[in-house]
């Protein structure tokens, strides 16, 4: 199927296997690539800059026709590796990078001049706006059925909106779990989707067969969103531990957060405590289980290879 998305990259099926913290790794990207879509690897999975080049080098070699890969990057300043996981990215050279959570001024700046193409991350008309004028190469229109940080309007009022109001391709993230969706989502206006929780339970992913076996048994309707993990509102299965530790803010936080001078503190605590749980449930044995998943779960009936997972979503 050709869209300006399959055209951009040069590849064969309209999807791009989204950027999952923790869980996205060089192998599943290795198998979308043969697959004929383009993965794409947060650059914050990898703990070092020698870590992230071994990876871009491991993709190259593994690159085949019909394939392609990226590598997503918080650009904002809770990303404090940012500058230089940038300057890795453009000496290497990968076919996109994804950008989130702030500017992508600079990142397009630097990657263009490496001849690398830049998408950016948006979830309403006047940031895609924004990120059109700096010369981004598509917008990710991320809506309220995505996993993790979800945005506010629904698949169909976001893309149709920045479908019609934007001249670069829309690509739609949020709640695309077979093939039927991804043909709504191009009825919509957009040029190709980007899913991630349906590759959650995938052999190559990089987490625990527990996490894996939670995105098959659990679906849609277990799906809720909580505070507990960065402070901002993310997507999680709604297991007896989420149960026991709630979805808000405690009390002494909200007090904490009220405090101008104490705020900045508290949301890095809250962030780096979050983020440990959310490792530890992903990568080892333990009750405490803080899994993050969207709704799109409710097609994962099995724990298969990403290439069955293709085959489902495109074929
Ligand atoms: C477990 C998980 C981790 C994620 N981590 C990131 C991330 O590190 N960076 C990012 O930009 N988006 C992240 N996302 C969002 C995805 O890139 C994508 O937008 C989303 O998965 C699309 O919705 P879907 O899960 O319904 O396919 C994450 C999503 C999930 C489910």
């Amino acid at each position: 199927m050709q869209t300006k998305l399959t055209e951009l990259l040069d590849i064969k099926h309209p999807v791009i296997q989204a950027p999952m913290f923790l869980v996205s790794n060089v192998a599943m990207v290795t198998e979308a690539m043969k697959s004929g879509i383009a993965g794409c690897i947060p650059a914050l999975n990898y703990r070092t800059l020698e870590e992230l080049r071994d990876a871009i080098q491991t993709l190259k070699k593994n690159k085949v026709e019909g394939g392609a890969f990226g590598f997503n990057l918080i650009v904002n300043k809770s990303n404090v590796k940012y500058k230089g996981q940038l300057e890795v990215l453009c000496e290497e050279g990968c076919d996109f990078i994804i950008t989130s959570l702030g500017s992508p001024e600079e990142t397009i700046k630097q990657a263009h001049a490496a001849g690398i193409k830049v998408f950016c991350d948006v979830t309403d008309l006047k940031f895609a706006k924004k990120v059109e004028h700096l010369g981004a190469d598509a917008a990710i229109a991320v809506n309220n059925e995505a996993g993790g940080h979800r945005g506010n309007l629904s698949p169909k009022e976001l893309t149709n909106q920045l479908s019609k109001a934007l001249e670069i391709p829309v690509i739609s993230a949020g709640g695309v779990g077979c093939k039927a969706d991804i043909d709504k989502m191009l009825s919509y206006g957009a040029e190709g989707v980007s899913v991630g929780s349906p590759f959650i339970a995938s052999i190559e992913a990089g987490v625990t067969e527990e996490y894996k076996q939670a995105c098959v048994e659990y679906g849609a309707k277990d799906i809720i969103m909580t505070e507990r993990i960065s402070g901002t509102p993310c997507t999680v299965i709604n297991t007896p531990y989420v149960q026991k530790i709630g979805t808000k803010a405690t009390w002494l936080e909200n007090l904490l957060n009220k405090n101008k001078s104490l705020k900045k503190w508290v949301k890095m605590i809250r962030f780096s405590i979050g983020m440990k749980a959310t490792e530890n449930a992903a990568k080892k044995a333990t009750y405490k289980t803080v899994w993050v998943a969207g709704p799109s779960i409710e097609h994962t009936h099995k724990i298969l290879p990403v290439k069955a997972i293709v085959d489902k979503l495109v074929y």
